[in-house]
């Protein structure tokens, strides 16, 4: 009888435990394996240097010679990082070696898959950096290996795509090599849930890949959960974040009608926040971005219809929180209006260009959504302002942030947009010396009394 990965993972006691999974527990355990990354990326990096400064060999291998070129070098480019520690384990130490050839996975034990999962333009799913890499590794794979994809993906990946890959060497999974799914949870920006003490879950193809897996994952992260499966991973991964897109949805909805009711969102949702079970809060905004909540919810829309099944909570959700930038410009164009000034010559400054909250990630940003809305509505005089992004591509053109913001430049401008709520704005400046403020996230919440000046979305005033 075949053997299917589901037998073979089950959780009773196993005889026969190869000898390539010996030999690598024990090396694990012995904190002696040499650790691939595979994309050093915002996932990726983070884990190479955890294990770096724990003193392991790492090898990180990436397709972008700039980022290769940048590591070689010492030089940290991902912002919650610190220079000083990529510095030390690239220069001092010499544990992190950084390199655009798979060749130098040959002498890793365990090779972490961090590459990106993005859509087509028509949001299907696109895994081939996934099959990729996996190639890649596949060319020197060898017994004794343990591959965790970390990227995020639809359930099955890891099996029927990544593992066919691996298979198709002369090595047998859960007996020669090993293979897990573990996902990543990574929030950047947030200092206090960091890669070390954020719990991770991980699933094998066999029990063998699981427990090689966690016993690994330990070295770095304070909880491991085992689960049955990579599928089970994989999904898990997935409602962790269709959670959240479906949940700012209903806020953003919300927050549509309260602009048409009078009711304020915010102290709604402040309000609300009051009971201590049974609610969590979320809060609307001029629309989702970054890698990850606005594209993982396609994933698993798109493995859907191929099982002739709607996913209607994702694709609602979906539809209403892509809406909010085109929302946020008709709140722009209808400031606009109020004034002695044509939408071709109307002043808009835009503060701030990253997705979220003091960061520098741009993709998916809401905020550059709305500039490319306004340029498609012939809006020529549209400037940004934003520390941690010095230039951004809006179309064809690449713009340039204003260097600092000062009373002078708010004051000739005719709308101001507070589209990224960084903590470095100085928000009673921007309220002071504009004409009009609208504030997609809030960001004014602290300015009592006159407000003339400020349009809150979702308080309809
Ligand atoms: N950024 C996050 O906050 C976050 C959080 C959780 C999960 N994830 C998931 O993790 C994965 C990686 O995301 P990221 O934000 O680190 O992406 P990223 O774009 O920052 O990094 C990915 C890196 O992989 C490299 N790469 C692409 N194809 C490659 C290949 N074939 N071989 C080697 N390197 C290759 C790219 O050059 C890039 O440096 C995605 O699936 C994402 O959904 C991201």
């Amino acid at each position: 009888m075949e053997t299917t990965n589901a037998t073979r993972r089950r959780g009773r006691p196993r005889k026969n435990v190869s000898k390539h999974e010996q030999r690598l527990m024990t090396a694990i355990l012995n904190s002696n394996v040499t650790i691939g990354v595979v994309g050093l990326g915002y996932v990726g990096l983070p884990i190479a240097l955890e294990f770096a400064m724990k003193g392991f060999d790492v090898v990180g291998v990436d397709v972008s010679e700039e980022k290769i070129k940048a590591l070689q070098g010492g030089k940290n480019y991902i912002q919650d990082l610190s220079n000083d520690d990529v510095r030390t384990v690239v220069k001092k130490t010499k544990r992190l070696t950084a390199t655009t050839s798979f060749k130098a996975l040959s002498k890793c034990d365990v090779i972490y898959i961090c590459v990106p999962t993005p859509f087509t333009p028509n949001k299907d799913p696109d895994i081939s950096h996934i099959v990729n890499a996996t190639q890649g590794i596949a060319e020197t794979l060898h017994a004794g290996q343990l591959i965790i994809l970390k990227s995020t993906t639809f359930p099955g990946t890891t099996e029927k795509y990544v593992q066919p890959i691996l298979d198709a060497t002369k090595f047998k999974v859960g007996r020669d090599y090993f293979l897990a799914f573990s996902p990543e949870r990574i929030d950047p920006g947030n200092t206090t849930w960091t890669t070390k003490n954020t719990p991770v879950v991980v699933g094998g193809v066999t029990k063998a890949c699981t427990d090689l897996a966690v016993a690994v994952n330990k070295h770095i992260i304070a909880e491991v959960v085992p689960v049955s499966s990579p599928a089970v991973a994989e999904m898990e991964k997935l409602l962790e974040n269709i959670f959240r897109s479906v949940n700012i949805a209903l806020v953003n909805e919300l927050a549509q009608l309260c602009d048409r009711i009078g009711v304020n969102i915010w102290e709604v949702v402040e309000a609300a926040s009051t009971k201590p079970f049974g609610f969590m809060p979320f809060y609307p905004g001029p629309g989702i971005g970054g890698h990850c909540i606005l594209i993982d919810p396609y994933y698993l829309a798109w493995m859907a219809r191929e099982k002739d099944f709607v996913t209607n909570f994702i694709t609602l959700a979906a539809e209403v929180n892509e809406s909010m930038p085109f929302y946020v410009r008709s709140m722009i164009e209808r400031e606009v209006a109020k004034q002695p000034v044509t939408l071709e010559k109307a002043k808009i400054l835009l503060l701030g260009m990253a997705f979220k909250r003091d960061v520098d990630d741009l993709r998916h940003s809401p905020a550059l959504k709305v500039a490319e809305l306004l340029i498609e509505d012939g809006m020529q005089n549209i400037s940004y302002f934003d520390p941690y992004v010095p230039t951004v591509r809006v179309h064809d053109a690449v713009w340039e942030s204003r260097r600092t913001l000062t009373p002078a430049f708010l004051a000739k401008q005719d709308v101001v947009v507070i589209t990224t709520d960084h903590s470095s704005f100085d928000i009673d400046m921007i309220v002071r010396y504009s004409k009009v403020v609208i504030d997609t996230r809030n960001a004014t919440k602290h300015i009592k009394g006159a407000r003339k000046n400020i349009v809150l979305l979702g308080d309809g005033k």
